[in-house]
């Protein structure tokens, strides 16, 4: 079972890193195969919307995006982890979503005539934010949502930690590390999506 984990944050070593880790740990442990990519390290361009996906499902803006595709394609569980950033994801994790518009034109180009096939992953978000608002967590479950559906996969939930800012505060709460481990673990344990159909 392959697992990736997305890291979300420009901050390097911050709370978003601590929690994602601990969820990969805890993949690992349960016997997956784990691979993992850092959006801000990598030249990823936010989508320039010129269509050149439409007829094909394959983006031709070449960049380091390039590089992410076939590993989001070949993910059986995905873990976008992220800070919330006004309410939403940081640009340079929103910039690699947005890039994923080729994968649901292929989805759409692939799908035609079906009505609904069958998920062929599952995706989760780790969320962490410093304020304790009741919406806090609203937009970025909106946009995970629709990520995943665009790779075909189904939005899960996951762990969403509110009132942490320093960087690295979340070691100050080790029963939110141990919950990142456990849902590391649980998505792999759960076992493979039903069979892709696609
Ligand atoms: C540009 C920016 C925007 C932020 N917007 C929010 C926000 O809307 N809501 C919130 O609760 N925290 C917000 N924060 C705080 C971060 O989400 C918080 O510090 C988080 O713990 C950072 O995680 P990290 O260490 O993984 O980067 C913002 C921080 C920055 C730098």
């Amino acid at each position: 079972m392959k697992v990736l984990g997305i890291y979300g944050s420009p901050r390097t070593g911050g709370n978003t890193d601590m929690l994602l880790d601990e969820a990969l740990k805890g993949a690992t442990d349960a016997g997956a195969e784990v691979s993992s990519i850092r959006g801000c390290d990598m030249d990823i361009g936010g989508c320039i919307e010129c269509g050149g996906c439409d007829a094909t499902g394959e983006c031709v803006v070449d960049d380091d995006m390039q590089r992410v595709y076939p590993l989001l394609d070949e993910a059986d569980v995905i873990i976008l982890a992220s800070p919330m950033f006004f309410y939403s994801m940081p640009a340079q994790a929103k910039a690699l979503i947005d890039r994923c518009q080729a994968m649901w034109c292929r989805r759409l180009l692939r799908s035609s005539g079906e009505k609904k096939p069958p998920s062929r992953g599952r995706g989760y978000l780790i969320a962490v934010g410093a304020t304790k608002g009741k919406n806090l967590f609203e937009g970025a479950e909106l946009v995970a949502k629709y990520f995943y559906d665009a790779l075909h996969m189904t939005y899960e939930g996951g762990l969403f930690v509110r009132s942490v800012e320093g960087k690295a505060d979340i070691a100050k709460h080790p029963d939110e590390l141990k919950r990142a481990f456990e849902l590391g673990k649980d998505a792999v344990l759960r076992g493979p999506a039903g069979a892709d159909t696609l």
